[in-house]
């Protein structure tokens, strides 16, 4: 099983013995199938919206699940992600976060109205979320730092010419999640052409006279003067 680079670092970001996994638009599953074999974790659902991707990968499961750890389970679900059922008994004070969610692959703007729906029973319930948004991460930032998420890691990656910000967040932990990314303009060269490709974005997006979109100059602004205090 070849992973790229984003799934693999995502597969990384797994680094405690959840309970369980939610593998949400998980398409091929490849994700959830890696955080199986790596046997951290011995469960993981897997959901997706298009009956005929779940009827795949159930087929698939069944059969190669063999060659996953003998002690692992799984169960997929076709449903949308906006309507999981979680465990709402994990409050603040359990020492472990025992529930993991994983959306990855689609774009902000979406992801942020799943998660502002899937979020409704489960406000400040200690569950982790590690999110690969796809594109307009800004706007995914302002929306989760409105429902009180906090960071707890985050990370660029980038894989085929193309940059990713990997956020692990929980709406209990402690550091708050900002909208640029603090943490995520380390890698001198990397970071740096990412930043420039989010300014180049939006500058287009800017210079089009058919966009009716308000917030795009301030947006634009504050990559601009991120990009001065770091690379300038
Ligand atoms: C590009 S794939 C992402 C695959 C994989 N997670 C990755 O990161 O490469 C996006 C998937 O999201 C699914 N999807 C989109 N909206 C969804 C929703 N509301 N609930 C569940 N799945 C959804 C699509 O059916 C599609 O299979």
């Amino acid at each position: 099983m070849k992973l790229n680079k984003r799934l693999l670092v995502l597969s990384e970001m797994v680094t405690k013995p959840y309970q369980l996994v939610w593998d949400c638009c998980c398409d091929h599953g490849l994700l959830g199938i890696k955080i199986l074999s790596d046997g951290l974790v011995k469960q993981v659902n897997f959901v997706d919206l298009v009956p005929e991707i779940i009827t795949n990968l159930d087929n698939k499961l069944s059969r190669f699940g063999h060659k996953l750890p003998v002690d692992c389970q799984w169960q997929t679900f076709c449903q949308d992600v906006a309507l999981l059922s979680l465990d709402n008994t994990l409050e603040k004070s359990h020492a472990d976060t025992k529930e993991l969610v994983i959306i990855s692959g689609v774009g902000g703007e979406l992801m942020l109205s799943m998660l502002s729906r899937l979020m409704e029973p489960y406000s400040g319930k200690n569950i982790d979320f590690l999110l690969c948004p796809v594109n307009h991460t800004y706007q995914l930032r302002e929306g989760l730092i409105k429902l009180n998420f906090k960071l707890i890691e985050e990370r660029l990656v980038t894989d085929n010419d193309r940059s990713y910000e990997l956020l692990l967040i929980n709406q209990t932990a402690q550091q708050p999640l900002s909208l640029l990314g603090e943490c995520l303009w380390v890698n001198e060269s990397e970071s740096q052409l990412y930043l420039q490709k989010l300014i180049e974005h939006y500058q287009r997006r800017e210079s089009d006279q058919t966009s009716t979109d308000c917030v795009n100059h301030a947006v634009l602004t504050a990559y601009q003067n991120l990009y001065q205090s770091r690379y300038a």
